[in-house]
């Protein structure tokens, strides 16, 4: 159902690689609301993924940038507001990768040139994308900027490897850009804490397929899926949200506060 809550609204969405991922259903829901943007992904993603196709879907243009590269950010901020005609009002980070993960080291066993990348990649292009839109003065007043984030950040979960440490500097970024973003230019920024999601990379966890089931049965809600996740993000974006601010916001079905369920006693 939509509501028209982005009327006029226009932003930026990184991250949308194919119809699984999270950032494609927010475009598709972005779009449902009246919303206009841009879509970003690395340059690699583009020959592999379907991104063309939701471009064709919602009307937008694709500007390819790497998300580590911070003259790759400045063209597309400085592009994404001439092909949309002005400043923006949303922006969507939704990168995440660790070459730890991909290539099977475990925690333990980091290969730092690998972790480095991994945090380049999923926490700090958090920071060079703000900071990019923050020193060329891109964002409206009482716009929005959402990062996607998992709990691994607070508790541990021993196969999310160095991801757990990527997300926790995300969120510390969320915050203290949050900062400044607020007292400047009168913009939010907050991360959205999902549950597991079976998207490419949910499934680069190992033991995801187990993990998801066990979220879904310790949640008394149910694991939250990508859709859920897409409508939680238009009304971050909206005007019905604007006091909400440097918050990490989880939404996990009630995960994060379960201690334990019956379900999960009853097979022990
Ligand atoms: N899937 C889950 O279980 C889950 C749970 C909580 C949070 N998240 C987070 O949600 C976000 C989106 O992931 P998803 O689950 O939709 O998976 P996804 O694989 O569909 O999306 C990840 C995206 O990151 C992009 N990316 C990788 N390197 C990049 C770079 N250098 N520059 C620009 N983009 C780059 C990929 O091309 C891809 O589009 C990530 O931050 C992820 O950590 C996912």
């Amino acid at each position: 159902m939509a509501y028209n809550l982005l009327k006029g609204k226009k932003g930026i969405i990184f991250g949308a690689l194919d119809e699984n991922s999270i950032a494609w259903k927010t475009a598709m829901s972005v779009h449902a609301e009246g919303g206009t943007f841009v879509l970003t992904n690395a340059p690699i993603a583009m020959r592999m993924g379907q991104i063309k196709e939701l471009a064709e879907k919602t009307g937008s243009q694709i500007i390819p940038a790497d998300a580590t590269s911070v003259e790759d950010l400045e063209n597309l901020v400085s592009q994404a507001q001439e092909i949309l005609g002005g400043k923006l009002d949303f922006v969507l980070h939704s990168i995440g990768m660790s070459v730890n993960v991909r290539k099977g080291r475990a925690y333990t066993d980091e290969k730092y040139d690998f972790t480095a990348k991994g945090w380049d990649v999923s926490a700090l292009s958090f920071h060079k994308v703000m900071q990019s839109l923050y020193k060329s003065d891109a964002m409206n007043e009482w716009g929005s900027i959402v990062a996607l984030t998992y709990m691994a950040a607070q508790r541990v979960f021993p196969d999310y490897n160095d991801m757990a440490d990527n997300k926790a500097y995300l969120e510390s970024v969320a915050r203290s850009f949050g900062y400044f973003f607020g007292k400047e230019k009168r913009v939010r920024v907050n991360t959205i804490s999902q549950s597991p999601t079976p998207t490419t990379a949910g499934q680069g966890v190992k033991g995801f397929d187990s993990f998801i089931s066990y979220a879904e049965k310790m949640s008394p809600l149910g694991n939250a899926s990508a859709q859920d996740c897409a409508d939680y993000t238009i009304t971050l974006f909206s005007d019905l949200t604007r006091k909400v601010t440097m918050q990490n916001l989880f939404h996990d079905g009630g995960f994060s506060n379960t201690g334990v369920s019956q379900e999960v006693i009853e097979k022990f």
